[in-house]
């Protein structure tokens, strides 16, 4: 039988912005393959081009040099890929509109499926993907998204994952907005959507604790680059390039029990 086609592929990608002296170099010569079912996390410093490299792998970008597939084709329909990899980034109120409550989000959510499910089945995975980031449902009846916190609001996020269940997720720096105790808890909810879905998640963050404590794999980005890469223990625990080093004594106290060395 052959073997299934990766998740992502990067064969020498590269991703410029502008042109002369004002050129801009936000991935250089990336190659990777991410399998069906992984979590990888993608760990540098800011401006490094981790988000660059997240919107190639939503197709909201296309390389200028490189081959980049999505299960062993290149993405030419941003609405077919949107069907099966989605986003949760930075900003949680820029995905919600402020005029409609949370709850009918949630659920007009579901129009970007081919196979919208029937109605009553969207309110219970509605129901459920609350139930899920510890929310009940009740607690949002008629709420608007101004009248959540940063931190709720994240959890709404990761409630629509729940709810439209993608084979594929790509969070970038979903935990910025929260205090560590949630975001621990964001990280739990991550990990149930592997386990529980089976969903592939490519997870975009300044921080190699939490990448250690989520991963299957980690990449260490720096300039454009893919430095190194490999399994947590050995990045986190045996890591080569000073990047990934630096990277390790930034990591917040909170948490630096995280990685034992
Ligand atoms: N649309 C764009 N046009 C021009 N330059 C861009 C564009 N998007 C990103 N860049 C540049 O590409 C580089 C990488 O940006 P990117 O957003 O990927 O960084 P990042 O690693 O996500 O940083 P952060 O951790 O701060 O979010 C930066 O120098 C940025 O200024
Ligand atoms: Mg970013």
């Amino acid at each position: 039988m052959p073997s299934k086609p990766p998740i992502f592929s990067a064969k020498h990608v590269s991703m410029t912005f502008g042109h002369g002296k004002k050129i801009c170099h936000a991935v250089r010569d990336v190659s990777f393959d991410i399998a069906d079912g992984a979590i990888v996390s993608v760990v540098g410093g800011s401006g490094c081009g981790k988000s660059v490299l997240a919107k190639i792998m939503l197709g909201l970008y296309k390389p200028t040099l490189g081959n980049f597939q999505y299960q062993g084709h290149p993405i030419t329909n941003q609405r077919d890929h949107w069907n099966e990899v989605q986003s949760v980034f930075q900003d949680p109120f820029s995905c919600f509109n402020q005029f409609f409550t949370i709850r009918s989000q949630l659920k007009d959510a579901f129009g970007i499926l081919k196979n919208k499910p029937a109605k009553s089945e969207i309110d219970d995975r509605v129901d459920a993907a609350l139930r899920a980031v510890n929310v009940q449902p009740t607690e949002i009846v008629g709420k608007y998204p101004f009248e959540l916190s940063g931190g709720q609001m994240q959890r709404m996020l990761l409630a629509r994952i729940f709810a439209l269940r993608p084979k594929v997720l790509v969070a970038d720096e979903p935990t910025s907005m929260v205090d560590a105790c949630v975001r621990a808890n964001i990280l739990d909810y991550l990990m149930k959507l592997k386990q529980e879905l089976g969903m592939t998640i490519v997870f975009v963050t300044h921080d190699i604790g939490l990448a250690y404590y989520v991963s299957d794999q980690i990449f260490i980005m720096h300039e454009g680059r893919i430095v190194e890469s490999g399994i947590p223990d050995a990045v986190a625990l045996k890591p080569k390039h000073p990047v990934t080093i630096q990277l390790i004594d930034d990591i917040p106290d909170i948490h630096k029990d995280w990685i034992k060395r």
